[in-house]
């Protein structure tokens, strides 16, 4: 019992350290990473949602879906992979897309269709 707690006591710990993390600068690679892991489960051809891609928004846009209520969203991958996005994690998704936007100075497909 006394294990548990302390294991979940360090997770915690982990968890804000990521996230504070996050806002001194998030990491696009990861986020590359997380977005074909999560969102490309569904936003892909035959994948139940649009096909997505960093280029299928411009840098505004994605900033916008960001802003917006991304609880449905984070049920969705739940639902779908079993992770559980954290505020890092999306910090890092959003910093991808938007850095590779279809107005960014390196528009990208995402190499993975
Ligand atoms: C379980 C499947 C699923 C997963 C996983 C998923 N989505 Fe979606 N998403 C949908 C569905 C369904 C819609 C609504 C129909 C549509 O737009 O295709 C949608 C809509 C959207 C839209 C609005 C469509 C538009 O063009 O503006 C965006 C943006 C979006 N998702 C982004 C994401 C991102 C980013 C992730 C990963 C963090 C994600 N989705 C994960 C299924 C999913």
């Amino acid at each position: 019992m006394l294990t548990r707690l302390a294991v979940f006591a360090g997770a915690l710990s982990l968890a804000v350290f990521v996230t504070s993390a996050a806002g001194a600068g998030a990491n696009p690679n990861r986020g590359k990473t997380l977005f074909k892991a999560t969102c490309k489960s569904c936003h892909v051809e035959k994948g139940g949602a649009k096909d997505l891609t960093p280029m299928s928004k411009t840098q505004a846009q994605w900033t916008r879906v960001f802003k917006a209520n991304i609880d449905p969203m984070v049920k969705r991958v739940q639902t779908k992979t079993g992770k559980v996005l954290v505020p890092a994690d999306l910090a890092d998704i959003q910093v991808f897309l938007v850095s590779h936007a279809a107005d960014s100075d390196q528009p990208e497909t995402c190499g993975a269709k």
